[in-house]
């Protein structure tokens, strides 16, 4: 619907930010496709380590085995690709597609704990920092404003109702066959928020120039054309 006038824009590079199951991977893909640009999934990213550290036993809550995990990291290729079988681009950790399996909750629990570790970060960052180099990229993730991407044309951070986020994610999963139930949820949520905007190490604020964007009552289509009229602003002052 917007791509007529996408042909000349400038390449520009946007990073979104914001709390976990606020629909941020949602608006990152939609504004990808809208723009032809690349779309990075960082917090895929975290939850691959957490997959690799759940495999190979290495111990991590409470006083974690940082030597283990830092051999680890040096074993670890991660990349975005485009499954031939699902015709999806997903997360591969070392050649393997690994979609499946990341996105269980106690996944995402130990890719929280584990993105409060800094040798964590530094390797993420810094390939993440390498890709946002070849602009036409939308990266999402807790950091990307503030660290990864300082200097994107366009940075939205988004927010939403925490009740509105934990139902949205309790349909995500009992659609995709998970037992759990709205409670844990809501408890699973609320240590998340917790961990990643208290942690030391770069916790999800929001940038200055950061626009904010409450989905609470928003479509999908509702928060596209209001990012895409943000796109088209930033284009304007850039160019
Ligand atoms: O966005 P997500 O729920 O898939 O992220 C999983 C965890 O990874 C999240 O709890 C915090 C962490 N994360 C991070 O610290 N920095 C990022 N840029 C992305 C995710």
């Amino acid at each position: 619907m917007f791509f007529l006038y996408v042909s000349n824009w400038k390449v520009i590079n946007i990073a979104i930010d914001g709390y976990s199951s606020c629909g941020k991977s949602t608006l990152a893909k939609q504004l990808a496709q809208e723009l032809h640009y690349t779309y990075i999934d960082t917090g895929a990213m975290y939850r691959a380590v957490a997959l690799y550290v759940t495999r190979n036993n290495i111990h991590i809550e409470n006083n974690p085995d940082l030597s283990a995990l830092i051999n680890a990291l040096n074993d670890i290729v991660i990349d975005f690709r485009n499954n031939t079988q699902s015709n999806k681009r997903e997360v591969y950790l070392n050649g393997e597609s690994v979609e499946s399996f990341i996105r269980d909750p106690k996944i995402a629990a130990i890719a929280s704990q584990i993105s409060q570790i800094r040798q964590v970060r530094d390797k993420l960052q810094q390939w993440q920092k390498k890709i946002a180099q070849k602009k036409g990229v939308v990266m999402d993730g807790r950091d990307i404003a503030t660290v990864v991407m300082p200097d994107a044309e366009l940075k939205i951070f988004m927010t939403a109702n925490a009740e509105i986020r934990a139902m949205r994610r309790y349909n995500e999963l009992l659609g995709a066959g998970k037992n759990i139930t709205l409670e844990e949820v809501k408890q699973e949520q609320a240590l998340r928020d917790y961990q990643d905007t208290h942690r030391t190490e770069d916790p999800l604020v929001q940038h200055p120039k950061a626009r904010i964007l409450d989905n609470s009552l928003l479509t999908t289509e509702a928060q596209l054309a209001l990012a895409m009229k943000w796109v088209q602003e930033v284009m304007q002052v850039s160019t």
